[in-house]
């Protein structure tokens, strides 16, 4: 009974007064109201309703299971038993895992009750990536809003989600373009397969960055390398606000890290812990790499997971009735 009461909010209730004909008839208990678990219902509704009120979508759409504290997301596994999870909130990708073993973080400081975005797993950036890109007509919040919304479930089977975000009350206030964004993720056998594509449905060209910044699950940070292609290439250390060259054959991390690598879209995060490795395939659009780690913060979790994240970091523009297209797959195997 513990949970049924924050469903029974969401899906009973329009406008978020408290009101004790709301209460849950099967209990008639009005001392649930100071339950935990009612007020963090509470609190993702106000959240929702703050930001245009779409707290139906969560009910209406053929969702197939709630986390403990009320989030809808899917489960979808392969022929061989490869699983992956993904929250409507956001469409994020919260677990893959393959041969039993776990792939993406979601940190430790994370809220999966729906109060804030989920920090980890595979989280969209769009249509901006940093805090202000200042310029070309993007100048929104810091990753921007589709994190931030319920995405639409459009179809789902035992393998693949299609999900999809269009324009909100809450998105045109920051944002006033048509488009409508459309994310595939797929489970295989042998891969995670996602496709993002955003449609121009406006009669003027817009522009937009883009960006999963995926979470990868390690043993702890000293037992990690990133391979790709990195040696050669100039990135900007965003510790320090310099361009730089790389001149490693693979990443390691010793300190607070936040490196966008122009060009860069094939790394691999290699744990010589666990005795794996992860590949991220950007086959299409993201054409760009940034390598994350608040090293020492222990509330974030940061000896667990490295970002190695799939980016269109220069604003792209998406003409007038045209769309945009990135296409990431992960590859896990042993080393
Ligand atoms: C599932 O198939 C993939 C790709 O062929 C393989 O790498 C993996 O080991 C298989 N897992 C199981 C549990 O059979
Ligand atoms: C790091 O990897 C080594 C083996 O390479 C292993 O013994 C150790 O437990 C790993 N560290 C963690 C924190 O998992």
């Amino acid at each position: 009974m513990k949970f049924l009461l924050p469903y029974f909010f969401i899906a009973t209730c329009s406008s978020w007064v408290l009101n004790p004909s709301t209460i849950n008839p099967r209990t008639g208990s009005a001392a649930l109201y100071a339950s935990k678990s009612s007020q963090k219902a509470i609190k993702r509704a106000a959240w929702i309703e703050s930001r245009g009120g779409s707290a139906a979508a969560i009910t209406d759409k053929p969702v197939t299971l709630k986390n403990d504290e009320g989030l809808a997301f899917v489960e979808l596994t392969s022929p061989n038993g490869s699983s992956t999870q993904v929250y409507t909130l956001g469409a994020c990708v919260t677990s893959y895992k393959t041969d039993g073993v776990e792939y993406l973080k979601v940190r430790p400081d994370a809220k999966m009750d729906g109060s804030k975005p989920i920090s980890g797993g595979l989280a969209f950036c769009w249509p901006q990536f940093g805090p202000d890109s200042g310029n070309e007509g993007l100048n929104l919040q810091q990753h921007g809003f589709a994190r931030n919304e319920d995405w639409q479930i459009e179809s789902v089977t035992g393998d693949e989600v299609v999900m999809t975000l269009s324009p909100t009350d809450y998105s045109k206030g920051m944002w006033d373009k048509e488009f409508k964004a459309t994310y595939t993720v797929k489970v295989t056998d042998g891969s995670l397969d996602t496709v993002f594509n955003v449609k121009n449905e406006g009669s003027e060209d817009f522009v937009h960055q883009a960006a999963l910044h995926s979470y990868f699950d390690i043993s702890s940070i000293k037992n990690l390398s990133i391979e790709g292609s990195f040696k050669g290439k100039e990135y900007l250390d965003k510790m320090t606000g310099e361009t730089k060259t790389e001149d490693r054959d693979a990443i390691t991390i010793g300190e607070e890290t936040d490196s966008v690598y122009m060009g860069v879209n094939d790394p691999s995060v290699v744990d010589s812990g666990k005795g794996k490795k992860i590949s991220v395939v950007d086959a299409k659009g993201w054409t760009d790499c940034v390598i994350w780690n608040p090293f020492g913060n222990e509330g974030m979790g940061y000896d667990n997971f490295v970002c190695a994240e799939s980016v269109a970091f220069n604003p792209v523009t998406v003409p007038a009735g045209g769309e945009w297209e990135g296409s990431m797959s992960l590859k896990a195997e042993n080393i």
